[in-house]
């Protein structure tokens, strides 16, 4: 995506250091922009617990780019494999939601186990995270395509008026390396010259459509509104509200999705106010392995991040509490939308509808 007029990811390699990562730190966003460099799997772990970078398919990538790192601290090692092998335990074990993280892991341990030497690890390795990289931004690329024709579609549907899209967290180029999810169909129609606007969840309490959605949209000139989480179904019940378009962080084979936290009380109003509900995302957040929904692993996160909020204020970015002292907290940082409120998944592959067959052909593809 371009950002005062450079293109940028929101990971790259080093062009000339293999053992040097680059990303857009998303904690500082929209207030700073700034690259932070990830020299170690160390790096790369707190990169992803600390959420400097998030999103399901670039929490995968980042997690690649940590095992290409783990082969080039470990070259020396007299049995590198095995400490590589540590390291993609700790690297699962970063985040437990998004199912892209260990699928990207397990992508890239395969490639190392095949081979006979371990002379060649780190040069193998490298290679291997840019291509699986490549591949995700090219699926999210294709996630856009294929989700246009029902943007244009509501747009004739309306004779040209304006689609209104709701959207919940931040699934754009920030969390899918580029092109984004949820984003990627919604920028390819505003550049069409197609009237869109986006209704934009603030997403608390981390703030990702306050923060890195608004930030993304702004930046790209597409019209967007902010507003409180529990406002979308007040817009819906007003018919304020054309779509539903939204990311994944984990799907069943029954098409049950895991998305951020609130996902599922759209889901419900957007039911209860006959509007279509879609979640998009490349395969490769499929579980296949999870039959029912609550099998998926759902991240409860620090109390902290629910009493305290960031933002910036008179002296620059600031930290302020919006509750008494020790105020009892739980913070689930995901939840899951049943198959039966989802209208469609919208994948790299095409769109289909939630449930087991269709799935099970579009992965057979
Ligand atoms: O906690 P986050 O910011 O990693 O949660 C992200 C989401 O829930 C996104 O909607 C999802 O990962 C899809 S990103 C294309």
């Amino acid at each position: 995506m371009n950002i005062g007029g450079k293109h940028y990811r929101s990971i790259w390699p080093d062009e000339k250091d293999p053992s040097l990562i680059w990303i857009i730190d998303q904690r500082k966003l929209p207030f700073a922009f700034e690259i932070m460099s990830l020299k170690s799997t160390d790096d790369i772990c707190f990169s992803i617990t600390s959420m400097a970078v998030r999103g399901a398919p670039l929490i995968g990538v980042t997690a690649a780019w940590g095992i290409a790192l783990s082969a080039v601290e470990h070259a020396g090692a007299k049995e590198p494999l095995r400490e590589i092998r540590k390291d993609a335990i700790r690297l699962k074990a970063t985040r437990p939601t998004a199912v892209n993280l260990a699928w990207a892991v397990d992508r890239m341990m395969a490639v190392l186990e095949r081979q006979e030497s371990s002379a060649d690890l780190p040069a193998i390795a490298h290679k291997a995270a840019a291509a699986l990289c490549e591949e995700e931004v090219e699926s999210c690329r294709r996630t856009g395509e294929n989700g246009l024709p029902l943007l244009e579609e509501l747009s004739r549907k309306k004779n040209g008026g304006t689609v209104n899209i709701l959207t919940h967290c931040n699934a754009g180029w920030l969390a899918t390396i580029d092109y984004g999810t949820a984003l990627a169909p919604i920028y390819l129609a505003h550049d069409k010259g197609i009237r869109v606007h986006v209704w934009v969840d603030e997403t608390r309490p981390r703030n990702q459509g306050a923060r890195l959605t608004a930030f993304e949209l702004a930046n790209h000139g597409v019209p967007f509104t902010l507003i409180p989480d529990n406002t979308g179904g007040h817009l819906m019940q007003r018919g304020m509200v054309d779509i539903v378009i939204l990311g994944c962080d984990r799907a069943t084979i029954n098409g049950d999705v895991a998305n951020k936290i609130g996902t599922y009380l759209k889901a419900l109003a957007a039911h209860d106010n006959n509007i279509p509900f879609y979640s998009v995302f490349p395969v490769s957040s499929f579980d296949p392995s999870l039959e029912s929904m609550s099998d998926i692993p759902v991240e409860e996160r620090d109390p902290g991040e629910v009493t305290f909020m960031e933002g910036k204020g008179a002296n620059g970015i600031t930290i302020v509490q919006i509750c008494p002292d020790n105020t009892p907290v739980v913070n689930f940082g995901f939840d899951v939308t049943p198959a039966r409120l989802i209208t469609g998944l919208i994948t790299n592959r095409g769109i289909c509808r939630p449930e087991r067959k269709e799935i099970e052909s579009l992965l057979l593809q």
